[in-house]
């Protein structure tokens, strides 16, 4: 009989920078549902890549001084090479700039704009450089971007659209009529209260304000929006074609299930439906949007210098400490949280002392009393009947939770089969059975139930943790991952031999790693070579004596609501006080400022952040972090400096 397909993906990387371990857990998390899929006989395509268009790449490879093409090529491959040191079993990897990719998205393209999906027009309104979205006047209310905080550029220009309204009631009853489309629900409910039901507005879908994208085929002027051409790639990495669709694309499409982040959900269920229903090819059978790992409670970033990297953490858990972390720490529906202390605790927990001494053990008594060789079971008693009943509940509790996607839970049914393990080896004292002969048969039967609850539970965990798992069933004898051997208490052969009792997580000693880790960060935080600046044009001393720069001393400081950069300050000039609104509070609080001496611009003309008036502006160094410029807490207020 042939086998039923499951198509997978994640959501492709974007590559601008080195993905960190929350990007990762998406792999992980998608690997882990493949395997389970194999696992149960399916024939399973996971697919997987990098988005690598757009405003910021361009921006970010002029900085690093190379070709765009360039920067990507580093960045993907650097991807590419992390997703395998997590031992993930993708099927393909598919980058943006593939040439396939590019034909075929400048295609569909087309395909839309002579349907009539996709007009030609003026835009009017707001644009955020770095979320490369436009936005409406009610939208981009008081200048700033609702996505990501930052302020707009106003922006008019010609640009092509697409019609989403037309498709707006088709999707609405699609979701409706399937209700497993969306998951988890909450984040269905979200979509359609936040964005369906306030009705779509068109979307812009093309750009002409820089160059590294996609051409639309027949105005070269513009690139096509770099989510049109993101998206696409769940097709084209089949091989999809209108006229002539390849074998995979046949074979695998729809998908079976789109995995990806909470923060991109609106793009999956709703633009990219759409598209699919213009191109009038069937839908996703399920988006499922996962959490976010933040750190502690805190969102990683660079600028808090909190972002942690798979890289880092390998040499101190492993491949499968940092699989068996990330998938046991995200809830199904929430946010998930990662620190160093928690996953050095959840290891020693789990993996040393649970899983790697249950297995050290057994493996241990089995060589100690039958010399390695796995004794046959006679008669059971209570402890075997619940052992083995716990055993078969866990099976069942497992396929239920990885079917519905309740992965960590999952997870945690497997390692409570092994803490169940560890309670039998405490009721049934197998050392003192040892003592006298005629327990002999009574051993026999522990030693065996043992065994063979470990084969059990590492068939159920041998999609989180693949190579702990060969190793455990490699111990074994060799025994088979095959699912359905999970429901079967008593497949290990008697007589056939277990191998040596070994080590599997050694435990770690908490303060020797954190110290550890703090050192590593030390030495990567020493400042590297700075490259020299390109320059600007040389100017006179009276050009720069038309700035008016002068001393002043910050007397108060407060934020400025829903601008979460931004301080509103007034400083002394001696003169007079003003009020400037300075972009820093990221990097400075009142208690930093207040009573401090800075240098102004004092001729800057005034200018509005957010609905608040600036006039002026504070000298300060650098980007991120940025740096004031703190005067001589001696120096006058209102001094011309110069
Ligand atoms: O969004 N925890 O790419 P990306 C968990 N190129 N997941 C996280 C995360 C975190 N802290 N941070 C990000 C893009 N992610 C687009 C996708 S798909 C056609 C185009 C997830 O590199 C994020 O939600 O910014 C997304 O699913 C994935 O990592 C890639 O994010
Ligand atoms: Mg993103």
């Amino acid at each position: 009989m042939e086998k039923e397909k499951f198509y997978l993906t994640t959501a492709i990387a974007y590559a601008s920078q080195k993905p960190h371990i929350g990007n990762v857990y998406e792999i992980i998390l998608a690997d882990t549902i493949a395997r389970y899929k194999k696992q149960r006989g399916y024939d399973v395509y996971l697919c997987t890549g990098t988005d690598e268009h757009g405003q910021k790449i361009e921006d970010l490879a002029q900085k690093k001084g190379v070709t765009p093409k360039a920067y990507v090529d580093d960045i993907s491959g650097e991807i590419e090479r992390i997703w395998r040191s997590m031992n993930t079993s993708f099927d393909r990897f598919i980058r943006t700039t593939d040439d396939f990719h590019i034909q075929c998205v400048q295609k569909l393209f087309k395909q839309l704009y002579d349907q009539g999906d996709i007009y030609k027009d003026k835009y009017e309104g707001w644009y955020c450089v770095p979320c490369e979205s436009f936005f409406t006047e009610t939208q981009a209310k008081d200048g700033l971007c609702p996505d990501c905080g930052r302020p707009v550029k106003r922006t008019e220009e010609e640009a092509y659209f697409f019609k989403m309204s037309r498709y707006a009631d088709q999707l609405m009853e699609h979701i409706e009529k399937n209700p497993g489309f969306i998951e988890p629900e909450s984040r269905k409910k979200e979509m359609i209260n936040n964005f369906l039901k306030p009705g779509l507005q068109d979307l812009c879908v093309s750009r002409s304000s820089f160059k590294w994208g996609i051409p639309v085929s027949f105005d070269d002027k513009h690139v096509i929006y770099v989510w049109i051409d993101a998206l696409s790639n769940y097709i084209t990495a089949l091989g999809y074609d209108k006229e002539q669709p390849g074998e995979n694309f046949k074979k695998y499409w729809p998908c079976d299930v789109h995995i990806v982040g909470k923060d991109i959900m609106r793009f999956h269920t709703i633009y990219w439906p759409i598209i699919l229903m213009a191109l009038g090819l069937p839908l996703p059978k399920k988006i499922f949007g996962h959490g976010w790992l933040n750190f502690g409670s805190d969102k990683m970033s660079k600028s808090k210098g909190n972002v942690i990297y798979s890289d880092d953490l390998l040499p101190l858990l492993g491949v499968d400490g940092i699989r068996h972390y990330v998938l046991s720490e995200m809830p199904y529906a929430a946010d998930g949280s990662i620190t160093y202390e928690a996953m050095i605790s959840r290891y020693n927990t789990d993996l040393a002392n649970n899983l790697g001494n249950l297995v050290n053990r057994t493996a241990a008594m089995t060589k100690k009393y039958f010399g390695s060789v796995i004794p046959a079971p006679g008669v059971g008693t209570e402890f075997d009947e619940d052992l083995k009943e716990t055993a078969h509940k866990t099976a069942v509790s497992v396929q239920e939770k990885l079917d519905s996607y309740h992965v960590a839970d999952a997870l945690e049914e497997v390692f409570s089969l092994f803490r169940r393990a560890n309670k039998y080896i405490d009721e049934t004292a197998p050392w003192a059975l040892a003592k006298e002969e005629a327990n002999k048969a009574r051993l026999e039967t522990v030693i065996y139930n043992l065994l063979e609850t470990i084969r059990i539970g590492a068939v159920l965990m041998s999609s989180f943790l693949p190579e702990s798992a060969e190793k455990i069933l490699t111990l074994l004898g060799g025994a088979e991952a095959a699912w359905d051997s999970a429901f079967v208490f008593g497949t290990l052969v008697p007589g056939s031999q277990v191998g040596e009792p070994v080590v599997l997580f050694a435990r770690l000693d908490e303060e020797a790693v954190l110290a550890d880790i703090q050192a590593k960060k030390q030495a990567k935080d020493e400042p590297a070579e700075k490259e020299k600046p390109e320059g600007l044009a040389q100017i006179s001393i009276d050009q720069f004596m038309q700035v008016e720069l002068r001393s002043a001393q910050i007397i108060a400081c407060e934020p400025v609501p829903r601008a979460k950069k931004l301080l509103k300050l007034q400083v002394d000039l001696g003169y007079e006080t003003r009020q400037i609104v300075s972009g820093i509070a990221a990097f400075y609080g009142p208690d930093d400022l207040i009573g401090k001496k800075v240098i102004v611009v004092a001729n800057l003309a005034p200018a509005k952040l957010c609905d608040v008036e600036s006039q002026g502006m504070l000298l300060a160094a650098g980007e991120d972090p940025i740096r004031v410029v703190f005067l001589d807490p001696e120096t006058p207020n209102g001094e011309r400096v110069r």
